[in-house]
């Protein structure tokens, strides 16, 4: 019966009970099936969508990121991140996950350039975003004196501000350089501002378009518009320029989307001058190079009429300008920029999250990412983009080092000068280039690139830096004074330095 049975439905036209459950069941399940498929396209558009459903209101006040959180989790979730310790071969910070190493210690030619300064007291790796407020009170650069303006950078103080303008950010900002670092710290705190960098400010509240929010930067890139030092990396500078200039130049209406995916980094990563001397100052009035920079210094004066400096060197009483973590700058002058590849494209690249594509939060070192950070656009294996980027960084490394031991050499050639009995005006030419050579050499020390943002311009700047050291070893040598002259006569051979693996 089994057998005719089989051979019966296996030959009749028509369509047997069991084939008929079969097809209904196939049926149903490509019903579900596309059901499902059309769901998830219905999930997924919703997923699209949910940047602007909010669940909970924000505003421009809003500085605690948990909250923004609630409505904007995936880039909430990444944000949060950038707690964890990161590290590559020059990138990220050594030392304990308590605190970064000290680069003072690393390179004892930083700690002589800085005598003088509280950076020979405390110099650390920088490390995520999410310490940049503890880092700020925890550092022992606090025992000297600090003024409000630090905080410019480290906190959520756009709320501060306002108060303190009486309801004008920018009249806020400008009055905050006076205060105490210390009470400044406090009053964030107690209005419940404390926070690291938040999402207010990088973002508008209603619309969660990119802005700039620091009046430093708003009040620097004005200043570089109105000079005319060419910006490949800005053509909305470069139109305005051309405009009737009716209005000073506004990044936050003017700017590119593309221009801005730098911008929102340049609030903070960028050479500044910061005391209770000065309001903070982004010194991009001649343009951004190291060179153009320190012409800008060069040509500004304290309100006594001084020469700009930030401190005497404690060794030879040089005026010595002091480099910050130039990245905005030093990148401005790279291929990069001129490509309009923006701090964004390779520091938080897109991340595909369903139907969405998610901008990564964790701001980090590219070469812990560079399937999306590079081969977006290097269509290279893995191993030989880091192999380009291994090799700039290494070459960058080596001329600085050279530039530690020249620095050096200099340093000690002008104090056994004045042990000589050299006078300040016998050693002023000698104490101009110092100046000049520290200037070049930690312009490229302190941006946190190991001069990949720009190879070329970082080998100009440090080779530019030896000269000026050596220059000014022959300055002292012309003194013809006894010691100093056989010392600086000695050819220095610069040592094959140690490659700067972190333990
Ligand atoms: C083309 C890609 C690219 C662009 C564009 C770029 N960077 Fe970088 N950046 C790098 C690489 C590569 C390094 C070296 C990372 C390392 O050594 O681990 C780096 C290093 C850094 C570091 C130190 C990172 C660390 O882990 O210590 C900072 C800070 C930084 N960049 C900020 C910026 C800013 C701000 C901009 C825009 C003005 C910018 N970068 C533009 C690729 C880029
Ligand atoms: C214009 C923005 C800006 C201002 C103003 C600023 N910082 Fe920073 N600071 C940064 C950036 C960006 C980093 C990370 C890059 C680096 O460490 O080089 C940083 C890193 C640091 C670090 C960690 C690494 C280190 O240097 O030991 C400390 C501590 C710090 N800053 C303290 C201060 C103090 C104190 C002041 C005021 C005198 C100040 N900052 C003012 C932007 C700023
Ligand atoms: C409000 C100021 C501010 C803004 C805006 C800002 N940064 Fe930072 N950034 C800092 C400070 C300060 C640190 C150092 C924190 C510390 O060491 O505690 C830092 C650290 C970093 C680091 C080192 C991370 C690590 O793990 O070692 C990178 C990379 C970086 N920033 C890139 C960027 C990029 C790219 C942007 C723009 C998308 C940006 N930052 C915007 C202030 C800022
Ligand atoms: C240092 C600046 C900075 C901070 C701080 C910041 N973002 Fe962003 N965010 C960006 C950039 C750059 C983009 C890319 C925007 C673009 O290209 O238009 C972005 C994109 C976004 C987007 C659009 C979708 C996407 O992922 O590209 C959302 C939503 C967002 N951020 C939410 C947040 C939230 C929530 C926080 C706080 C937890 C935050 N952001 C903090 C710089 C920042
Ligand atoms: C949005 C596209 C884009 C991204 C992302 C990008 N690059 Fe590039 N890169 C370029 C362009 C454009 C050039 C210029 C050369 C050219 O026109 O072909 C370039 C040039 C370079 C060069 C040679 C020039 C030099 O400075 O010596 C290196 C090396 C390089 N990129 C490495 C990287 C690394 C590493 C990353 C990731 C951290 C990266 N790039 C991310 C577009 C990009």
């Amino acid at each position: 019966m089994k057998n005719e049975s089989t051979h019966r439905n296996t030959f009749q036209r028509g369509i047997g009970a069991p084939a008929l459950v079969g097809l209904v069941a196939i049926a149903a399940l490509l019903a579900v099936g596309v059901t499902a498929i059309l769901t998830n396209i219905f999930e997924r558009k919703q997923e699209a969508k949910s940047t602007t459903t909010r669940l909970v209101e924000v505003t421009q006040d809003t500085t605690d990121p948990a909250q923004w959180g609630i409505n904007w989790p995936k880039q909430y979730d990444s944000y949060l991140m950038t707690a964890q310790a990161t590290r590559t071969r020059f990138g990220g910070h050594g030392g304990s996950e308590a605190m970064p190493q000290e680069k003072i210690d690393r390179d004892p030619w930083l700690k002589k350039m800085f005598l003088g300064y509280a950076f020979s007291i405390d110099y650390r790796d920088r490390r995520g975003h999410a310490f940049m407020l503890k880092d700020q009170e925890d550092t022992q650069r606090l025992t000297k004196p600090q003024s409000g303006s630090c905080l410019h950078c480290h906190g959520a103080v756009m709320p501060l501000y306002k108060e303190l303008g009486g309801g004008d950010p920018i009249k806020g900002f400008e009055a905050s350089y006076k205060y105490s670092y210390k009470d400044l710290n406090k009053k964030l705190h107690d209005m419940g501002h404390g926070h690291s960098v938040t999402c207010a400010d990088c973002h508008d509240a209603k619309t969660m378009k990119l802005i700039v929010t620091r009046p430093g930067f708003i009040q620097g890139i004005q200043r570089l518009a109105t000079s005319d030092a060419p910006t490949p990396f800005a053509a909305s500078i470069e139109r305005w320029r051309a405009g009737d200039k009716a209005k000073p130049y506004d990044p936050n209406t003017d700017a590119s989307r593309g221009e801005m995916r730098s911008y929102v980094c340049a609030q903070c990563h960028v050479e500044y001058y910061c005391s209770t001397k000065l309001p903070l100052t982004f010194p991009w009035g001649k343009g951004l190079s190291a060179q153009q920079t320190e012409a800008f210094w060069d040509s500004t004066k304290f309100p006594d009429g001084e020469r700009f400096f930030d401190y005497k060197h404690a060794e030879t009483g040089a005026p010595i300008l002091k480099a910050q973590h130039p990245e905005f700058e030093l990148w401005s002058q790279g291929i990069h920029a001129r490509s309009g590849v923006a701090c964004a494209d390779c520091h938080m690249p897109y991340q595909r999250d369903g139907a969405t594509k998610v901008s990564d939060h964790w701001v980090r070192s590219p070469l812990l990412n560079i399937n999306r950070a590079c081969q977006t656009c290097h269509k290279l294996p893995e191993e030989e983009i880091k192999a380009r980027v291994d090799q700039i960084q290494q070459r960058n490394f080596d001329l600085l080092q050279r530039g530690g031991v020249a620095i050096t050499a200099l340093i000690d050639t002008i104090k056994a000068a004045k042990a000589a009995g050299a006078t300040p005006e016998q050693l002023n030419a000698a104490l101009e280039l110092q100046r000049k050579a520290q200037w070049r050499l930690d312009f490229i020390a302190a941006e946190n690139s190991m001069g990949f943002h720009a190879p070329q311009e970082a080998a100009k700047v440090l080779g530019e830096a030896l000269d000026y050291s050596r220059q000014g070893e022959l300055a002292v040598a012309r003194l013809g004074l006894g010691a100093t002259k056989v010392a600086a006569a000695t050819p220095v051979a610069a040592p094959t330095p140690a490659l700067a693996t972190k333990p």
